[in-house]
């Protein structure tokens, strides 16, 4: 028989390999070694370490370790450009993304190669999908600088910002983080991750070329440690950082006190949910996309799958056939499926990692063909007999690796989905639209696939819930973590509460003048402090106005728990969480001379214009309840994104010690009015204008445990919620002490923080604080994905 007709019988693929001269050519034009891309010139190279083409083990080219000074030289190039950089206009920055836009595109096919024998991806995923997305991301980000001051009026760049990013999609990674920062006129000193340095250091040729000025972008190449000095130079303003979970929580608490803008984007373990009326070859192949494509180091895999009982022999059997026809190999050649993964160390974490599962008692399904021998090669795996609590359903695996569960009803797929310390994506199958839609609003998670799945594009926001970080990539939320009010800059550090007198107190003293104790108010009902104690509360003159209950941890315990049970609250209608809070102003005016003589009580000073701006602000954020929300972008698929703004879940105030109405009512409307329960902490110094409040709260259909009030000493209290896992966001006006502490508390959970730290943040400023500043915070964006047509 001869060869094509042999072919024609089998219908085997021949090798289709790219070839890798090109990209070769480049690395020997700069002799195979590299040093820093620093205010715009090459440093000359210092200690270097190897870049490895994972397929085959050689070495590609030495780059050089960034050290604290390298950091520090490129840090002062960003900072000296920002200054003409961010004073540049939108116009003039666009133009400049747009010319990376087209040198990216017009050098696409060496990016891609670099990327492939870098990274260890099929040539077929950088050529087709990174490298494009790269360079969409440039061009729409060329609009957003030229449009910056229209959509963010009176928005300004943080300044330097430093960025760090993982291996597992090296370019495009840099794109997510240099095109936003650079758009919003920020300047940058961002380090590749070790395994794939290569594509940044192509992409700094590609900024000479673009005549982007000097020291706008600045590449240090090195490892963790040369992270850690990015993260700890003093003159950075902001920290993106993508990558584990674990060094997330270690910046998170490096950055804790020093003010930078912080944003994260890390690991996960997404769902990937099939219902029995999915179209199942389609959902098979969404599958073989969501957890082979990148080898599955791919941060929003779709890790876990969770399929329904009815089909799930079936939809294993076809899965299984299906995984025997991937094909393993050479990345360069145009025709394999799965690559290499990005080094050693990682198939050893992968094959570790299944190893444990199958003690587990788990069972691992590989299929039977060879896989190439001398390179990062994995089979694609299928694990099954598992239960929720096994390390492989709840570890980030990050490879090749699925792992399959079953489920009865669309509740419990739900809870499965949900349980997770993670958040970043989840992808729901079902020719059902109405199921499909009601299911994604109930996972906890940034992005959600219908009928599709690892769909990316730079009109649409990317990022997590819960562990897998905060803050967005893509479209205008991206852009919006990389600038901040002009005003912050102008805050000055408030005064020192006024010393309140000191003098030892008799327990037994004072209680007989004062009526009653005010108590806890936790579920809706008032509780008595765990305690058994409480605390004086003093006027202006050290007299004794009042007692309120010491709170302690039990109390923020019950507090957060009787929160937890009333998340509901996010899927009240907009429209009724509206009429709650104008329910609220109008009781509250209602009480006015009541409400303003206990602020003269505690405060001294007349109290009616205090209450007055209270109800303005419950008005002005009922008003916002129904219209802060989210839009529809037009992705270029066939497909829309619904960013839908959610509510970040608990959320817990320390209200500030001025203003005892006023500062906690600023706080608590804006987190009430986007769905958030509260737990709040007021004032330790002036706390009867909260305590007050239970009356107004009952009066005026709040659900029980939306509100929950605790009383007591703020540092320690603070502390506790911050420590919490069950909060998942904390508001905290206090000193710098304080803020620090909250912010190194915060890691266990990764909640997200605001912090006043120590800064004099006047909250009867309407134009400041009637507006997105806390709602912002009080929101995270979900974007929902949902193809149409055929
Ligand atoms: P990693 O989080 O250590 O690396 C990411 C980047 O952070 C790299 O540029 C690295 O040099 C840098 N880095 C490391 N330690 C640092 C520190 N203390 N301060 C500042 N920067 C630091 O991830 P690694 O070790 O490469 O991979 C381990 C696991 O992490 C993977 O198996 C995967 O589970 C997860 N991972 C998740 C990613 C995601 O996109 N979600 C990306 C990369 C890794
Ligand atoms: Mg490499």
């Amino acid at each position: 028989m001869n060869k094509i007709a042999q072919i024609f019988e089998t219908l085997e693929y021949g090798p289709a390999p790219e070839s890798a001269q090109p990209a070769l050519d480049w690395l020997k034009a700069h002799d195979g070694i590299f040093g820093h891309f620093i205010n715009g010139a090459w440093t000359k190279p210092g200690k270097t370490f190897s870049s490895d083409n994972p397929a085959n083990g050689q070495s590609l080219a030495q780059v050089s370790e960034g050290t604290a000074e390298d950091v520090d030289k490129a840090v002062k190039a960003a900072r000296a450009a920002f200054k003409s950089w961010s004073a540049l206009s939108g116009y003039e920055r666009a133009k400049y993304l747009y010319a990376i836009a087209r040198l990216v595109q017009k050098h696409s096919r060496l990016f891609a190669v670099l990327e492939s024998l870098d990274n260890g991806k099929p040539i077929r995923e950088s050529r087709d999908i990174d490298i494009p997305l790269v360079a969409r991301h440039f061009y729409h980000h060329a609009g957003w600088a030229q449009h910056r001051d229209r959509e963010f009026p009176g928005q300004v760049p943080y300044g330097v910002c430093g960025q760090i990013i993982p291996w597992n999609f090296p370019l495009l990674m840099l794109a997510w983080k240099i095109a936003p920062a650079l758009a919003a006129g920020n300047t940058v000193v961002l380090k590749p991750a070790e395994f794939t340095s290569l594509t940044a250091l192509l992409f700094a040729e590609i900024c000479e070329k673009a005549g982007l000025p000097k020291g706008v972008v600045n590449i240090v190449t090195g490892f963790g440690d040369t992270g850690q000095a990015i993260v700890a130079h003093p003159d950075i303003d902001k920290i993106a950082f993508t990558g584990s979970t674990e060094v997330g929580k270690a910046i998170r608490a490096a950055t804790a006190g020093t003010g930078k803008g912080l944003s994260l984007e890390l690991g996960g373990k997404s769902p990937y949910i099939v219902f029995e009326d999915a179209d199942i070859d389609s959902a098979i192949e969404g599958l073989v996309d969501a957890i082979w494509f990148n080898q599955g180091q791919v941060c929003c895999a779709g890790s876990r799958l969770l399929i329904q009982e009815s089909i799930e022999d079936r939809f294993i059997a076809k899965l299984k056939k299906r995984m025997a026809s991937l094909r393993v190999g050479d990345p360069l050649d145009k025709a394999i499926d799965i690559g290499a993964l990005v080094a050693p160390v990682q198939v050893e974490r992968v094959r570790d990692l299944v190893k444990k599962g199958a003690a587990e008692g788990a069972q691992v399904y590989e299929p039977d063909f060879d896989i190439p021998g001398g390179g990062c090669f994995l089979k694609p795996t299928l694990i099954t007999n598992v239960s929720p609590s096994h390390t492989v359903v709840t570890e980030e695996i990050f490879g090749p690796v699925l792992v399959a569960m079953s489920f009865r009803t669309p509740e419990e797929a739900v809870a499965l989905a949900n349980n997770t310390r993670y958040g970043l994506a989840a992808t729901i199958w079902s020719e059902n639209i109405n199921l499909a839609l009601d299911i994604a609003p109930k996972i906890k998670a940034g992005v959600v696939w219908i009928n599709g799945t690892n769909n990316f594009d730079a009109a649409v926001g990317f990022g997590g819930y819960k562990e897998s970080g905060f803050g967005r990539e893509g479209g205008k939320e991206g852009m919006g973590v990389y600038m901040k009010p002009a005003w912050e800059k102008d805050l000055k550090p408030a005064a020192a509460a006024k010393a309140v007198p000191a003098k030892p107190v008799n327990p037994l003293d004072g209680g007989d003048s004062i009526d009653q104790t005010a108590k806890m108010y936790i579920g809706g009902k008032q509780a008595r402090p765990d305690s058994g104690y409480s605390r004086p509360v003093h006027g202006p003159g050290g007299n004794l106005v009042g007692e309120v209950g010491d709170g302690n941890r039990k109390d923020i315990r019950n507090a957060v728990e009787a929160a937890r049970a009333a998340l509901g609250w996010g899927n009240a209608s907009a429209h009724n969480r509206s009429q709650v809070l104008y329910f609220l102003a109008e009781n509250l005016q209602y009480r006015r001379a009541e409400f303003a003589a206990r602020i003269r009580e505690q405060t001294g000073e007349k109290g009616e214009a205090e209450v007055d701006a209270a109800v303005e602000r419950l008005f002005a954020f009922a008003g916002w309840a129904d219209k802060y929300d989210g839009a529809v972008h037009n992705p270029p698929l066939r497909a829309i994104a619904a960013a839908m703004v959610e509510p970040i879940g608990v959320l817990a105030i320390v209200a500030p010690p001025t203003r005892p109405l006023l500062g906690s009512v600023a706080l608590l409307a804006p987190a009430l009015a986007m769905g958030n329960p509260v737990v709040l902490v007021p004032s330790d110094k002036a706390p009867l204008s909260v305590t007050d409040l239970y009356q107004v709260l009952e009066t005026s259909d709040v659900p029980s445990g939306v509100v929950n009030i605790v009383t007591g000493d703020s540092a320690v209290l603070a502390r506790t919620l911050a420590e919490h896992d069950g909060v998942d966001a904390m508001w905290y006006f206090g000193d710098a002490a304080g803020s620090t502490m909250v912010e190194k508390a915060s890691t266990g959970n990764l909640k997200q923080t605001w912090t006043s730290r120590g800064l004099n943040y006047d909250l009867a400023d309407t134009g400041r604080f009637e507006g997105d500043y806390f709602l912002r915070r009080a929101t995270q964006v979900k974007n929902v994905w949902v193809p149409y047509g055929a």
